[in-house]
């Protein structure tokens, strides 16, 4: 694997593909610049935000480089955010899929997104505010929807390190 390509809206999977990049020492590239800048084919750790269960630009990456693991950035790392994101992107079984919680700031967003986000957010609000007995996670979530906030952490990057200490000759 030779470099770590992310797409990012509002900054949280920048952050971690650039905490990535240091801890791998492996080159780091936005989007744009990857395209321009990488040869087809490439084998490449891809990280991409989530929007509607989408990882942007994965299909892209996919059919331009060899994308050996992806990393799915959005609000909720759930398990049932990771088996809709696998079917959603038809992520074969043996893609190695990582699930990372990012900021969420709606003042940040603009046009389509913000439109999009004021629909599923106050569903999503509702739906979290139903819970009893919310996880940290799913608090997080619901100051994220309400005032924003940010559940970017070095530490959500361990099964991502792991997987590449294991097979970084490949
Ligand atoms: C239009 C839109 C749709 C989104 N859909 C999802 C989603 O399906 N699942 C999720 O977990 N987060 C979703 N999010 C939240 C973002 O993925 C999250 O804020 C992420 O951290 C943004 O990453 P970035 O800072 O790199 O842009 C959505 C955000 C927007 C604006």
């Amino acid at each position: 694997m030779k470099a770590i390509v992310y797409t990012s809206n509002t900054g949280s999977s920048k952050a971690y593909a650039e905490m990535l990049g240091a801890k791998t020492a492996l080159p780091v590239y936005a989007w744009d610049d990857a395209v321009k800048t990488l040869d087809a084919g490439t084998g490449i750790l891809y990280i991409g935000w989530l929007m509607a269960g989408e990882v942007v630009n994965l299909a892209k990456a996919q059919k331009k480089f060899t994308v050996r693991a992806v990393c799915a950035v959005g609000m909720t790392s759930s398990k049932e955010m990771e088996a809709s994101v696998r079917t959603r992107n038809k992520l074969p079984a043996d893609m190695p899929l990582f699930m990372m919680q990012g900021a969420y700031d709606k003042t940040k967003l603009h046009g389509m997104y913000r439109f999009a986000m004021k629909i599923v957010g106050a569903a999503l609000e509702k739906k979290i505010s139903a819970i009893p007995a919310r996880t940290e996670e799913e608090e997080l979530i619901l100051t994220m929807l309400r005032v924003g906030g940010s559940g970017v952490k070095e530490e959500k990057l361990n099964a991502v390190l792991a997987w590449y200490e294991k097979g970084k000759e490949n």
